[in-house]
């Protein structure tokens, strides 16, 4: 049987940081509300000129070079991303030509948060079949280009930040199963409005803003990802106690907390970024999982159980050994 088998990760975060404080100055919010609610305390924002794909491919080097892994011998890239550079190509390509990968596969996946667990889980059956060997799944996004800084109830939330991992097939696991979901349902309560055929009407940003109603968003995702945990561990043939990390899409301490008790996981074995990162969407996961690899805490042997849930909505989940 072949595995999927994480090599290494590497992530990249923009200089520029905004904490609560900072926002105090120029939105009607506060620290104490902004933290009491969601954890966070501070957000990486992108600079004028700054892309996703400069974020992706600074990540997607890291985790190469951690790998000791050329970009010529990748044969597979996809990026989990909802914020583009451009329309078309996609950014999957601007990265692939960026790092030197010419000529392999390239594709992005949208599925809002849940874009680098989506990315991984299709790399995985890619590796799996025998396609591919050596796969670069990337989530990385630029989530502040969307925001409108007048809309205190979403523009507190998010972050930008990429995150990478370098698969390679091998015969011990590795990821022992992922669970992708969609119900497009729900639009109307976590959504851009703008795309080709709608909008880049005459308003601030052209119309692109995010739209969430915060406390339907909240509830739908917390008993969702109760079922998709429940769901992945029967899928993988464990049970919780043999879980040595919970690593979660980053958008609200409190959703965490319940995925984490769910599992009768103390805090101690979460890995929260949250408070750093804000929601970073496709960047959450692999951020997570790179802090989480680099600072030591995630060790191999390990067995990590990743989800995020987002707009669309989506869900998704892969349980592996690291
Ligand atoms: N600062 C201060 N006050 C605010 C702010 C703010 N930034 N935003 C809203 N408020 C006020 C509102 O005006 C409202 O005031 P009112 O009660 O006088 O009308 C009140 O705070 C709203 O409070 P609640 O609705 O009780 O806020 P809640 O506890 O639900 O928290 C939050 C809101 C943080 C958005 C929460 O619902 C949440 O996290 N939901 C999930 C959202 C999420 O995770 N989205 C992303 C996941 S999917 C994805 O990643 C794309």
């Amino acid at each position: 049987q072949i595995y999927s088998r994480i090599m290494a990760t590497g992530s990249a975060l923009p200089e520029r940081v905004l904490t609560n404080a900072d926002l105090e100055k120029f939105v009607d919010t506060s620290d104490e509300w902004i933290h009491s609610r969601t954890g966070i305390r501070q957000r990486h924002v992108v600079v004028e000129g700054e892309t996703t794909g400069d974020l992706a491919t600074l990540a997607a080097q890291r985790a190469l070079d951690a790998a000791g892994v050329k970009a010529a011998d990748l044969d597979l890239i996809i990026l989990g991303t909802t914020t583009p550079d451009i329309i078309f190509p996609s950014t999957a390509c601007l990265v692939q030509h960026r790092l030197g990968a010419n000529g392999c596969a390239a594709f992005d996946v949208n599925a809002a948060c849940s874009g680098f667990v989506y990315a991984l889980g299709i790399a995985d059956k890619f590796i799996r079949s025998g396609q591919s060997k050596k796969v670069l799944v990337i989530g990385a996004e630029t989530l502040t280009r969307m925001v409108d800084w007048t809309e205190r109830e979403t523009c507190v939330l998010f972050g930008d930040g990429a995150g990478a991992v370098v698969l390679e097939a091998s015969d011990e696991p590795g990821i022992y199963a992922t669970c992708l979901h969609a119900d497009g349902g729900h639009k109307e309560l976590l959504y851009n409005p703008v795309g080709v055929s709608v909008g880049f009407k005459d308003e601030p940003n052209h119309g692109v803003r995010i739209r969430m109603s915060g406390r339907e968003v909240f509830k739908v995702a917390v008993k969702t990802l109760d079922s998709l945990v429940e769901e992945t561990l029967n899928a993988a043939g464990m049970d919780a106690s043999q879980l040595d990390w919970l690593i979660p899409h980053q958008a609200n301490l409190r959703i965490i907390e319940a995925t984490a008790k769910r599992l009768n996981m103390p805090m101690e074995q979460v890995i929260v970024t949250v408070d750093k990162h804000a929601n970073t969407s496709s960047g959450s996961v692999p951020l997570a999982l790179d802090f989480a690899v680099r600072s030591g805490k995630v060790k191999r042997g390990q067995n990590l159980l990743l989800e995020a849930f987002g707009g669309g909505f989506t869900w998704a989940s892969a349980l592996l050994r690291y």
